[in-house]
């Protein structure tokens, strides 16, 4: 293993305004949608958690309290459960608390792209290496995703983003990358597309939203240059660094869901309700009623 910077830190932007799930999300964060038992961001949450990060960056915005508040000690209900005997439950909740001086809040006045949300966290990335996990796609997978790219970066160093390979007739709704040779895991990036056509597509692999990044890429988005949709694009300034610094992709050994589109989020349950230990086996039975 090679030794560079650790990966210590991770971005979680929330600051979005989750249009695609109105009117769920008027007053409620669409991070906070239950998959199974737990909410979205408590998910990634996990995922960063078991890669080794030590510091949560979150991105804030308007009427996004609860995700904090998600995290925080809560004396009277494990008081209750406990002396309920529910221990089960105890353990869970207490599974979801925050440990004190890991959480880092900042906020994102106006939702101005994802770019913008993440830009937001430049004072407290300073000089390090980070990752950034959207946290309305779930990474599924026997080993999480982000274990799976601080694995290849230990090998690599530089930036390196999750790729999923996606048929054909879907390209056009994801960022592309242009790949070129692989090694032990990691493929060199030598572009991105943002929703290509099948014609200019230059390959089937799409970013899903886990990423790991040096903290140059502060320096194009500091540009604030507005891409698609008007929005401060990160893919923008991402591709702005390939050439300058390795660049990799890899393959992530599993499937992402998008809880952020009604049906992603619906598949999402279906399979999270599958593999759970508890209600797995009802899950089944209620799928076949209705096949
Ligand atoms: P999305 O584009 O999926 O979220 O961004 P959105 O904009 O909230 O959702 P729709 O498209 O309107 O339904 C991915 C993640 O980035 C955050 C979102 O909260 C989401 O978790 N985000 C996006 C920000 O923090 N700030 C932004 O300006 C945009």
């Amino acid at each position: 293993m090679t030794n560079f910077k650790p990966v210590r830190k991770a971005v979680f932007p929330v600051a979005g305004l989750g249009t695609r799930f109105l009117p769920a999300t008027k007053a409620m964060p669409k991070e906070m949608l239950p998959i199974s038992d737990r909410p979205l961001i408590q998910h990634v949450f996990e995922e960063a958690r078991e890669a080794g990060i030590e510091e949560f960056i979150f991105i804030t915005g308007r009427h996004k309290q609860m995700l904090e508040e998600h995290f925080d000690y809560q004396p009277e209900l494990e008081q209750t459960l406990e002396s309920r005997g529910k221990d089960a439950m105890l353990e869970k909740v207490r599974d979801s608390e925050m440990p004190a001086g890991k959480l880092f809040l900042t906020r994102q006045p106006k939702p101005l792209g994802l770019g913008h949300a993440v830009w937001c966290a430049k004072k407290l990335i300073g000089d390090d290496p980070f990752a950034i996990l959207l946290p309305d796609v779930l990474m599924k997978g026997e080993t999480g995703c982000l274990k799976q790219m601080i694995d290849v970066y230990n090998e690599t160093g530089g930036n390196i983003i999750a790729l999923e390979d996606v048929p054909e007739s879907e390209v056009h709704k994801y960022g592309i990358a242009d790949v070129g040779e692989e090694s032990n895991g990691a493929i060199e990036i030598k572009g991105l597309v943002e929703k290509p056509s099948i014609e200019e597509a230059p390959s089937t692999l799409s970013a899903v939203g886990r990423y790991i990044l040096q903290p140059e890429v502060f320096e194009p988005l500091e540009a604030f240059e507005r891409g698609a949709g008007n929005e401060i694009q990160l893919t923008d300034a991402m591709a702005k660094l390939i050439g300058q610094q390795p660049f990799n992709g890899m393959v992530f050994d599993g499937k992402s869901y998008d809880c952020g589109s009604r049906l992603g989020f619906i598949e999402a349950n279906l399979v999270y309700g599958l593999a759970d230990p508890e209600i797995g086996d009802d899950v089944a039975k209620i799928l076949k009623k209705y096949n």
